[in-house]
């Protein structure tokens, strides 16, 4: 699909597949789409940071490359690798004449062998891929200067091969939980937005186009009684993908309304912390008394 020409354009296309953006989210992506600059989505969990890489993927028709950080990635895990054991098996079925013959032992090092990893894959697709780095804080202080270096020019450099260049980079989305805080190099390189809870009108929507199985009045309760659980002081607050579960679970169990007892029922659906569940349940009567 085209790029779009508007902000709204890209609203209206993202909820076609199911995700609701507010303004300043379709904004910053429209932004990124249209000027080629990666974006940076910082954000409290479960927020939608995301799945709005995967649905510009699934709604301009583009193959989601992701590359998941952790602790301790390397370049190797994100650009490419060699494939020893097929190369191994190779050496084993030259000859020795074969092997003395520093051609055969060159394309050792040739396309064949190589494995591609999410980096040298998205460079290679271009425009035709949206990259997913996701949960980049996890990842060190070394692996974020080399990513630096990749967005920069979207140019890999192969010994063996040769240069890789992008002719139109891809749509580069970056996600953060913010467990540290990313380097302003990193950061100057993208476009920043932060991915808040969202207001509650927005939420019930949400649910509503997740789980359209989901009555109104229902879905309006839970939200209401997940956003006054985000203002308790709670260790892990609900995302909206709790708000979903929780709202899907009670659909499931045939509840029209969330009342106490429903609600001490199915409170493993939303909250996930031993001393957040004490807490909660000292306040059920208050935190389900929301509006209808
Ligand atoms: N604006 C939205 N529109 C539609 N669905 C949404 C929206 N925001 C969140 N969701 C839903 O919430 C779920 C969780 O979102 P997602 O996994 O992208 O969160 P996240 O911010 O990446 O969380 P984490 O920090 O845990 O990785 C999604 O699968 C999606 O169903
Ligand atoms: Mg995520």
């Amino acid at each position: 699909m085209e790029v779009p020409r508007s902000v709204g354009e890209l609203t209206e296309t993202l909820r076609q597949g199911s995700y609701l953006a507010d303004r300043g989210l379709a904004t910053a992506l429209f932004v990124a789409l249209s000027l080629n600059r990666p974006i940076l989505l910082e954000g409290e969990v479960g927020v939608g940071k995301t799945e709005v890489a995967k649905v510009m993927a699934s709604v301009f028709g583009r193959e989601l490359i992701r590359l998941q950080c952790y602790e301790g990635i390397d370049t190797n895990q994100a650009l490419y690798e060699w494939d020893y054991a097929r190369q191994m098996l190779h050496i084993r079925a030259l000859s020795e004449q074969q092997v003395a013959d520093s051609d055969a032992v060159d394309k050792l090092f040739g396309p064949k062998f190589l494995l591609e990893r999410p980096l040298l894959k998205a460079v290679r697709a271009g425009d035709q891929a949206v990259l997913l780095i996701d949960e980049i804080d996890r990842a060190d202080d070394e692996f974020e200067a080399f990513l630096l270096e990749v967005l920069s020019d979207f140019q890999i450099s192969i010994p063996e091969i040769g240069t890789v260049k992008a002719e139109s980079p891809p749509l580069v989305v970056l996600t953060s939980n913010r467990t540290r805080e990313l380097h302003d190099a990193l950061k100057r390189r993208c476009l920043y937005h932060w991915i808040g809870y969202p207001a509650a009108e927005r939420e019930v929507d949400i649910v509503l186009i997740r789980e359209p199985g989901v009555p109104a009045a229902l879905a309006r309760k839970v939200v209401a009684a997940v956003q006054r659980l985000r203002e308790l002081d709670l260790a892990k607050p609900p995302g909206v993908a709790e708000t979903i579960d929780w709202a899907r679970t009670l659909a499931f169990l045939g509840a029209s309304d969330l009342d106490a007892g429903y609600a001490q029922d199915t409170l493993g659906a939303v909250v996930k912390d031993r001393d957040d569940l004490e807490v909660v349940r000292d306040n059920l009567a208050e935190i389900t008394s929301g509006a209808s």
